[in-house]
């Protein structure tokens, strides 16, 4: 039975592997994370979206059967661009993400964090606005959230400080949903729910995507039937140790089958 193939800029990616670890035990996993090219973020459309194919070849050459975007800027700048010149079915977090947080909002104002490239892409809100044309949203792009959470400052004082400048615009415009638009957010959940407020609701797109994920493969039959252990490979393109090190806080358990691998 073929794997699942993930891919992201890096580490964060994941945040997603973990749930589909989750919702789907059986399944295989081959997960490829760019670490000598992140972060995408900060790159132009045109860089994200031929990185992002030189990722779906990497793993189309290991044979998956579904690929999986779990990069927010990936999937909001080259997703669209890309996703139906490949046979294999292809999943970016946008619109699962969108959609649950359509679902969770009362008063229709929802807010967005993410990259500078996926806030520029404006695919959150445009998505969010395709599914209901009344709802307001609010993006504000938070770069500085990736390095607090590769570095592990999660819920301290320089966290808590950024997170009150990001959010203060969302505060304002009153969001009662916020998206959390990036791999590494989830991470920073704790400080980012305090300095929102308990009320809000925060969505992080992976158990969606991971359900969808779940829904195609059952839908075109092509779920591991094999009651057996799943084996799950990470490729990186650069510093396998250094993956292996922040791997443990993303996914919440360590890992092992790490290659180092030059795909382009
Ligand atoms: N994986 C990226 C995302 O979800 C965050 C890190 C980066 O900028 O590459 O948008």
């Amino acid at each position: 039975m073929k794997a699942i193939g993930v891919f992201d800029s890096g580490v964060g990616g994941l945040t997603v592997v973990k749930e589909l670890m989750r919702q789907l035990p059986r399944e295989d996993i081959i997960y490829f994370g760019d670490t000598a090219r992140v972060p995408y973020g900060t790159k132009s459309r045109e860089t994200v979206i031929r990185f992002s194919i030189e990722n779906i070849l990497f793993l189309l050459k290991q044979d998956v059967k579904l690929i999986c975007i779990a990069c927010n800027t990936s999937s909001s700048v080259a997703f669209p661009a890309i996703a139906s010149h490949f046979k294999v079915p292809i999943i970016g977090v946008i619109g699962p993400g969108a959609k649950e947080a359509v679902y969770a909002t009362r008063n229709k104002r929802i807010g967005v964090i993410a990259t500078t490239g996926t806030v520029k892409s404006g695919a959150y809100a445009s998505r969010i606005r395709q599914l209901d044309p009344l709802i307001k949203v609010t993006s504000v792009a938070c770069p500085l959230f990736v390095p607090l959470a590769e570095e592990g400052w999660l819920d301290n004082s320089v966290a808590a400080r950024v997170a009150d400048i990001y959010l203060k615009p969302l505060k304002k415009a009153g969001v009662d949903t916020l998206i959390l638009g990036c791999t590494h957010y989830p991470l920073l959940k704790p400080v980012i729910k305090k300095a929102i407020g308990s009320k809000v609701r925060l969505i992080d797109s992976a158990r969606q995507v991971a359900m969808e994920t779940k829904r195609i493969l059952q839908d075109q039959g092509m779920l591991n039937p094999a009651a057996r252990k799943p084996r799950h490979r990470f490729y990186v393109s650069d510093n396998p140790q250094g993956f292996r090190a922040l791997a443990r806080r993303f996914l919440g358990e360590p890992v092992g089958n790490v290659f180092k691998v030059s795909h382009v």
